[in-house]
Formats: C-alpha cells, structure tokens, sequence
C-alpha cells in the first residue's frame, strides 16, 4: 500500500494542509512543535482509525474548531486506488471513517484495512518498560492481524475484572467466594486459554522475523531473542492443553487468590522475555541497544504484519533519528528503503548523510508553523 496523497483540515495546529508523497522514503524536517509529529498522527487514523499517541479525538482537533477531517488517497499492492476519509465532530460527538465513498459497519472493522506500523518515542516502554508494555505490543500487533483474538483479550479483561471484584468483595467481607466464582473461573480459563496459545504461537514465529531484522541493523556479534513466558506456570500446548494448565494453576492458588482478594495467575501476568546474546534486555541493555532492538521489533512487526494482511503496511517513524549514531541511522534508512512507503521525522537531515537519493521515490519535506511544502 501506498499513500499517495493527504489532506488535513483543522487537525491540531494544520489549518488546512494538502501533500503529495513519494512512493518510498517521505522526510518531514522542521523545527520543534512545527507540526511534524501531527502529520503522522493523521496518517495513522487512516489505519488504526484513532491516533497512534494515547490523545483522544478531542484533542487532536484543532483548538476553537468545530472537529477535524483526514482525506487520504491510497494505491493498494494490486494497484487499486482507494479513498478513506475520517470526520470528527466535538458536538454532538462524532466520529466517521468513510472509504471509496462507503461507510465501513463500523469503526471496529476498518481497523487494519490499510496497515501502519507506528515507531515513535513512547515505543521506548516496549523494551524499559513493565510487562504490561511489552504485553501491549503483543495485541496491538495480534489485533491487527485477528479480529478473533481483539474478541479473546477483550473477553478475559471482562472476566477478570468481574472475577477480581467477587474476589476482592470475599475478603473484605471475610467470607469465602465459594461456588460463585465458579463460572468466572471457567470463562476465564476458556478466554485466557486462547489468549495465551495465540501469544505464544506468535512468539514462536516472529522470533525468526526479529533476528533477522535485527541482524540488518547491527553489526553482527549481538544475537537478540524474545521468548514467551505465560503468566502461570505450565507447559505450552494445544487451546485445550493449556486451558488444563492454567485452571491447575488457579487451583492451587487458591488460597492465595483470597488471601490477596485478586486473581494471580493468567495472560494479564505474561511477559515477553527480551534478550541479548542472553541477557536481559529491560535491565542490562545499553540506550543505542534498547533503540536497536525496538526498531528490530518494529521491523519484523512491518514484516508480521505484511506477510499475514497481504498487503505492505505504512511504516511511520517519528523522531527515530534523534540518538542514534550516523552509522545505525544510516543503516535503518538503507533497510528501510527496501521495505516499502516510509514517512519519517526529523529536525534536520544531519542524521540521513548521503544515505537517501531524494527524488522521484523519495521526497523531504519542510514543515513550518502548521503548513508543510516540498523541499528540493
Ligand atoms: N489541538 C490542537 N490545536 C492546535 N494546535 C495544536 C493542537 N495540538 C497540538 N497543537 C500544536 O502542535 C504543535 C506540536 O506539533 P508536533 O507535535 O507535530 O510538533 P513536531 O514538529 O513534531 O515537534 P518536535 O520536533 O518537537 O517533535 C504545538 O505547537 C502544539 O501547540
Ligand atoms: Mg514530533
């Protein structure tokens, strides 16, 4: 997929803003708080259908304006061209996705339909923050390529949180749950059993996709690897092996469960183990290797992502640039050409050197108080 063109209307500080890109690296270049960042926020409502940065729609509308309006114009891998556009309303509050002049059953089901992957700064959570982060990772990514597991996750969270207040009602009452958690029990089990085969199956497979994205960024010498490590202890297996495990594992909790008035084993407590040549990311990793590792992450996730939707995702990558050496910049920029469209953002063009042939495939940009123009 590639966009080919955007426009935005009063989307926070673009006031109306029209751009043609080019098929391959597109280079937003400008001074702090021009409105860089924003452009690729725009962007990712045209996949994801909300922003990429946890802001709601009120915000990004522009400030004493009635809602905003994103209109993209899109060429698929086949070479069909499509329209999307996204309108939002502060009052009443609205929110439409129209594509090639329909309106999708709901928001929900265009999710996806033109992929982003998204690296920005808050990214960084993924490799220093809690397991809940990396968890986060995990189902954005499955979410986008399984409209049954969005259906799962949101199931357990249902559970457990109704499964957590019966629990935490027992021991403040002093008196045991007994047999009405039971169905909790199992509907938990059953959501989470799903949850879990699918986390650990994907695992399975982008540990490939990971070192070899991995070893494109760095020299060699560094061997990376994620594991699955299920927030209960058990062996992995079929939907239904796992289901056993899980349940054994609540059973013998139990006591504990009510002493502590919450739920202590499931796929809310996985993590995703990261290393380096066998040590432990989160903690020992130095600033340029938890950079190079998310942009592995990212890298793979783009090839994930392709590889199961048939079609080339949009690759958003903002401020990336910023600490890396001119080495691994210049190495992220010659992988990433390669890949597919690309739309990136940087202060200046000091970190991309000689390594991009601006052109007919690839254009840079210069935005300006809210307005962005081609730049030679
Ligand atoms: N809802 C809004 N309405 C109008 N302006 C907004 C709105 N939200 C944010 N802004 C403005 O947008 C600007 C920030 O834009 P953006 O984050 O795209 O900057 P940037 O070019 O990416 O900067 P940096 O290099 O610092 O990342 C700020 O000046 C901010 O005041
Ligand atoms: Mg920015």
């Amino acid at each position: 997929m590639v966009l080919t063109g955007i426009r935005l209307t009063t989307f926070r500080n673009h006031r109306d803003t029209t751009v043609d890109f080019a098929p391959g690296i597109n280079a937003f270049f400008g001074e702090n708080g021009q409105g860089k960042t924003n452009i690729l926020e725009a962007m990712s409502y045209l996949g994801l259908t909300k922003s990429f940065y946890a802001a709601g729609d009120a915000d990004t509308a522009q400030f004493n304006e009635a809602g905003f309006a994103i209109e993209g114009r899109l060429m698929s891998d086949a070479g069909i061209s499509h329209t999307a556009r996204i309108l939002y309303r502060r009052e009443p509050p609205s929110k439409e996705m129209v594509v090639d002049g329909t309106e999708p059953e709901t928001l929900a089901s265009a999710v996806g339909r033109f992929p982003v992957v998204v690296l920005s700064p808050e990214n960084s959570a993924i490799t220093f923050g809690a397991p809940s982060d990396r968890r986060r990772f995990l189902d954005v990514i499955l979410s986008q390529v399984s409209a049954a597991y969005l259906t799962d996750v949101m199931d357990y969270r249902h559970v457990l949180r109704q499964r957590n207040r019966i629990l935490s009602e027992a021991r403040m009452s002093g008196k045991p749950a007994g047999g009405i958690l039971d169905p909790w029990t199992q509907s938990l089990v059953a959501a989470g059993a799903r949850v879990c085969h699918r986390r650990w199956i994907f695992v399975e497979e982008f540990r490939e996709t990971l070192i070899n994205a991995y070893t494109s960024i760095v020299p060699e010498g560094e061997a990376p690897d994620i594991r699955y490590r299920p927030g209960f202890s058990g062996e992995m297996g079929d939907v239904n092996q796992i289901a056993e495990q899980f349940a054994g594992a609540l059973v013998r909790q139990r006591n504990e469960e009510a002493r502590r008035g919450s739920t202590l084993a499931g796929p809310h407590r996985d993590e995703l183990e990261m290393t380096i040549n066998g040590t432990n990311v989160q903690q020992f990793a130095s600033q340029g290797q938890h950079k190079s590792f998310l942009v592995g992450l990212k890298v793979a996730e783009f090839a994930y992502v392709r590889d199961r939707r048939n079609e080339t995702p949009l690759f958003l990558l903002d401020d990336v640039f910023s600490e890396l050496d001119g080495r691994r910049a210049g190495k992220i920029l010659t992988l990433v050409q390669g890949l597919g469209q690309t739309m990136v953002t940087a202060t200046d063009d000091s970190a991309f050197g000689g390594a991009v042939p601006w052109g007919r495939d690839h254009r840079r940009f210069t935005v300006e108080h809210g307005t962005c123009r081609q730049a030679p």
